[in-house]
């Protein structure tokens, strides 16, 4: 049994490129989702634009997982920097991804107002019961990128040319931080490299259907070193994940 291979993005310019790159692609259109079904050298893939967000990115992972049996799942796209190290076009291989949007904040009387540093990571997995009363609730979930198609990631390295490819840790919410106190803090306590919408959420679902993720993102902003927004960042990251997607291919 060999499904396609799914390439998940965003947006029109994360995704129509990939697309446009596919042998006989058919568009189909499922609920509110674009899918563009194809081959690359004469194997099957299926460009997903997922829409922007969380809920898209779930909703479209579900769908592409029971409709099309993928063997593997790589959500791709632009994201803002976390790490000062890393440059608008650098990408970023996510070894896992984390929420930033799952928290437990502490009590605070009226007029004690709001700190979001103090608010407590909230695994929503983590039990059946209420997470915001179960104490061991109060860890980070960590979705990891499958060892197989981070290491053929890996290895088409030499490919790129518009930056570095390194290995990181990609956080996903519905926010877009533009507070440098709270990246500072998002990077030093939960070790991520960008920020983006979708990642974690698509891996989440792609996990509860045993599908293997990978998560890899290019730098289009990076508020941490004034690296000014750049949305043709979102060409190269398509550009990098066909290499990846024809050496996947090549190794199977
Ligand atoms: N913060 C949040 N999302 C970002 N994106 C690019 N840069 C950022 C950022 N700094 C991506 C998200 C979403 C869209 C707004 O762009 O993944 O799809």
């Amino acid at each position: 049994v060999t499904g396609p291979i799914v390439v998940q993005g965003a947006m029109p310019v994360e995704a129509e490129r990939f697309a446009q790159r596919l042998d006989n692609p058919r568009e189909e259109q499922i609920g509110g989702w674009r899918f563009w079904r194809g081959t690359v050298d004469g194997y099957p893939v299926v460009v997903s634009e997922t829409l922007k967000g969380m809920s898209n990115a779930a909703a479209a992972t579900a769908i592409a997982a029971t409709n099309f049996h993928p063997v593997a799942i790589i959500n791709q796209g632009t994201a803002g920097g976390h790490d000062p190290a890393l440059k608008v076009y650098d990408i970023v291989l996510g070894k896992y991804s984390v929420s930033l949007g799952a928290f437990k904040t502490p009590k605070k009387a009226l007029g004690e107002g709001s700190d979001s540093r103090q608010w407590q990571p909230m695994d929503l997995l983590a039990s059946k019961g209420s997470a915001g009363e179960d104490k061991n609730a109060h860890t980070l979930r960590q979705f990891p990128a499958d060892a197989n198609l981070l290491s053929i990631a890996e290895g088409v390295k030499g490919s790129y040319t518009q930056g570095k490819v390194v290995e990181g840790v990609i956080g996903s919410a519905d926010v877009w931080n533009s507070e440098l106190d709270r990246i500072v803090y998002f990077h030093k306590n939960y070790h991520t490299s960008v920020e983006e919408m979708e990642t974690a959420s698509a891996a989440q679902i792609a996990a509860a259907f045993n599908i293997p993720f990978v998560g890899i993102r290019v730098l289009s902003n990076n508020i941490t070193n004034q690296g000014k927004y750049d949305p043709q960042t979102g060409l190269a990251c398509q550009d990098y994940v066909y290499q990846v997607v024809k050496a996947y291919i090549a190794k199977n």
